[in-house]
């Protein structure tokens, strides 16, 4: 009989554990979602090219130094800090190689980064609520055309496996 009674309260115990996972379940997905809204509230607006470059991770938030709203004002010879937040899924990523280019009628040109790659060494990638968050400096090279373009933003792993990509409307000023 003893036994009986230790089953059904053993029962009842672990229907009360299922449920209270079930529902933490709940809640976190919850919040995640709510937090995700909230940054992308924050955001600049860009275009996530992850998967037509089929990169591994999803950017979450963009800001860009000074900039409010698109395209994106840059003055020549300007260093302009850049800060990412993306969802690593959990892979706890520690290194970032760059590579950012200028895009103006269709042509290509590479931008300065720094610190290039990001590795432990510049504490320029850190651990974020959902994920990752990482910052570098872009430069404004002086001999960038006076117009509008974007600024195509790729990352990559030690192995040259994409994990970024975005792109943001720009215009260049004197
Ligand atoms: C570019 O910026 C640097 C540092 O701010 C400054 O020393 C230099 O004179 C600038 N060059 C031009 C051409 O404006
Ligand atoms: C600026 O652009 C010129 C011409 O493309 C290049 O030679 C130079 O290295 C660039 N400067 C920097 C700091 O990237």
């Amino acid at each position: 009989m003893r036994g009986a009674y230790m089953d059904y309260y053993l029962k009842i115990f672990l229907v009360i554990c299922a449920v209270h996972q079930i529902t933490s379940g709940v809640i976190k997905s919850t919040t995640d979602a709510a937090y995700k809204k909230y940054l992308s509230l924050r955001s600049l607006p860009f275009e996530d090219c992850a998967s037509s470059t089929s990169s591994l991770y999803q950017v979450s938030y963009l800001d860009i130094e000074s900039c409010t709203t698109l395209p994106c004002s840059m003055a020549r010879n300007a260093t302009i800090k850049v800060t990412v937040r993306f969802d690593d899924n959990g892979n706890g990523v520690s290194f970032l190689k760059h590579e950012v280019r200028w895009v103006f009628n269709y042509i290509k040109t590479q931008a300065a980064i720094t610190p290039d790659p990001c590795d432990g060494d510049h504490g320029c990638i850190m651990s974020a609520t959902d994920g990752k968050a990482y910052w570098a400096n872009v430069f404004v090279n002086n001999t960038l055309p006076v117009m509008k373009g974007s600024m195509l933003w790729e990352s990559k792993d030690a192995n040259d496996q994409n994990l970024i990509c975005f792109q943001v409307p720009v215009v260049i000023t004197v």
